[in-house]
């Protein structure tokens, strides 16, 4: 064999289906051996007493993405690469906007411009919020051309939200183009409904933000999503699923044989809505949608993990800091809870949290781990056997783990744009002390040295996994 560009001897190899001792072998950006006596390398790394990962696949980030109000995420593609690769993760997938009135090629073509400037490999979700036929039947199949491989739908939040039916056309072009379709599930109309009435009380603080958006709003809207995507039979990931309760609804869908697969995310397993009751405006920075729920509820959440039915853990890193013009309290800081942006950011910290709540406290296997931050992600996004995985052929995305790294989150080690981190203090076991992105170490010791630029776009094709039963 040829001498190899990169070896990682001496490391605990770690995948969805199993753990083994065994160097990897890296030649041109891709994993080309899995053994021992490997031969020669330009570099070789030790990971004795490591593990080897394959990198994170976050499949839901908000970086550098427009707002209706004219504003944009903080997180640039730049800053957001950064921070993923200090948390131990190589691939994410963003979205690209549509604002209602208008198209969806210019925001796709500016898209791509931004995140080119990354070091991270990435995608997109086209969001669709106003399904025009010019839109759908002559600008969405460009996108596609162009290698997006799904959609995502907003059941809530002005004035991103579809009715019933425009969800329909959504999912029925999905069908028609062989795209996954991602749903945000909350019952638009109940929240506002919810909100429009503690407003009228005089209740503005961001525990309200918690309150008017009840299990309820987001179990019925996961019912409906479903119901509706049954109806077209077009597989479905429900987003960012906060409690057992809206899981259930998955399970029974499950076991109707319907392709329907649940995300959650590492706010559902460690705040609470109490966070949002912190003195001042502190709050606001736990304000996520659907709110953290409680401590009950976290564990309903891993043990929907365990059962395989929430199959993906993302962040929904959200791109807004705490002060700051484009911030959480950029209204004031008695602005009302219905004024202050949603979404916290998580990059960096979904991986450790998710080790450290999992894995190091015994409710869930390494190998779950794997799958759930990175292999099950990977294959949902049209990406399996490329991404998510230590195998031959795939891109040599690996991060060298320390299990027994015990560390106290700090902003500062979230390595972003951000100016808070809503898990400041959180003492986690278990850090990324290496990254590695197509054969190149882009992060060592949390000091990341890839080059602007060098993030590569990932068409996504054959994303669906074919029609509903
Ligand atoms: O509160 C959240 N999750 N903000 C980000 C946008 C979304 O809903 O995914
Ligand atoms: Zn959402
Ligand atoms: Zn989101």
């Amino acid at each position: 064999m040829s001498p190899l560009d990169l070896i990682v001897r001496n490391g605990t190899v770690v995948t969805a289906s199993g753990t083994t001792r065994c160097d990897v072998g890296v030649l041109g950006g891709r994993v080309v051996a899995l053994g021992e006596a490997l031969g020669s390398a330009a570099e070789v790394i030790d990971a004795s007493g490591l593990l080897v990962l394959p990198g994170g696949v976050d499949t839901h980030c908000h970086v550098e993405e427009p707002q209706a109000d004219g504003t944009v995420h903080e997180e640039s593609f730049v800053s957001a690469s950064r921070s993923a690769f200090s948390g131990g993760t190589t691939t994410i997938i963003c979205f690209t906007p549509q604002f209602r009135g208008e198209g969806i090629l210019e925001q796709h073509r500016r898209n791509r411009e931004r995140a080119a400037c990354g070091m991270i490999d990435h995608g997109f979700h086209q969001i669709i919020t106003d399904p025009t036929p010019l839109v759908m039947e002559e600008e969405l199949p460009q996108v596609i051309a162009d290698g997006v491989g799904s959609l995502k739908a907003f059941l809530t939040y002005d004035p991103l939200h579809l009715t019933d039916a425009q969800f329909l056309e959504v999912l029925v072009a999905a069908r028609r183009h062989g795209l996954m379709v991602h749903v945000h599930c909350e019952n638009h109309d109940a929240v506002a409904w919810r909100q429009a009435a503690f407003l009228a009380e005089g209740h503005t603080r961001p525990r309200y933000h918690a309150l008017s958006r009840p299990v309820v709003v987001e179990r019925e809207a996961t019912g409906r999503a479903i119901a509706l995507a049954e109806l077209v039979k077009q597989p479905i990931q429900v987003f960012h699923v906060s409690c057992a309760e809206v899981a259930e609804e998955i399970v029974r869908a499950q076991a109707r044989g319907l392709h329907v697969w649940g995300e959650t995310c590492p706010q559902y397993v460690t705040l609470t809505a109490a966070d949002m009751d912190r003195p001042g405006f502190e709050g606001a920075k736990f304000m996520c949608s659907p709110p953290p729920r409680d401590a009950v509820d976290h564990e309903g959440v891993w043990a929907m993990i365990r059962r395989g039915v929430l199959d993906v853990a993302s962040s929904d890193h959200c791109g807004f800091s705490y002060d700051g013009d484009r911030g959480k309290a950029k209204n004031g800081r008695d602005a009302s809870f219905d004024q202050v942006p949603n979404g916290i950011p998580g990059l960096a910290a979904r991986l450790p949290i998710l080790f450290s709540e999992g894995v190091s406290k015994g409710r869930i296997t390494l190998e779950q781990f794997v799958a759930l931050v990175s292999t099950n992600p990977a294959r949902i996004a049209g990406l399996a056997g490329r991404k998510g995985c230590i195998a031959v052929g795939a891109d040599a995305d690996l991060v060298l783990w320390d299990a027994n790294k015990r560390v106290t989150m700090t902003n500062v080690l979230m390595n972003h744009a951000i100016d808070y981190t809503p898990y400041e203090g959180m003492a986690v076991t278990g850090w990324p002390i290496c990254t590695i992105a197509r054969g190149v170490v882009v992060m060592r010791d949390g000091v990341v040295t890839a080059q602007p630029g060098s993030g590569r776009w990932l068409e996504r094709r054959h994303v669906n996994p074919g029609p509903m039963l």
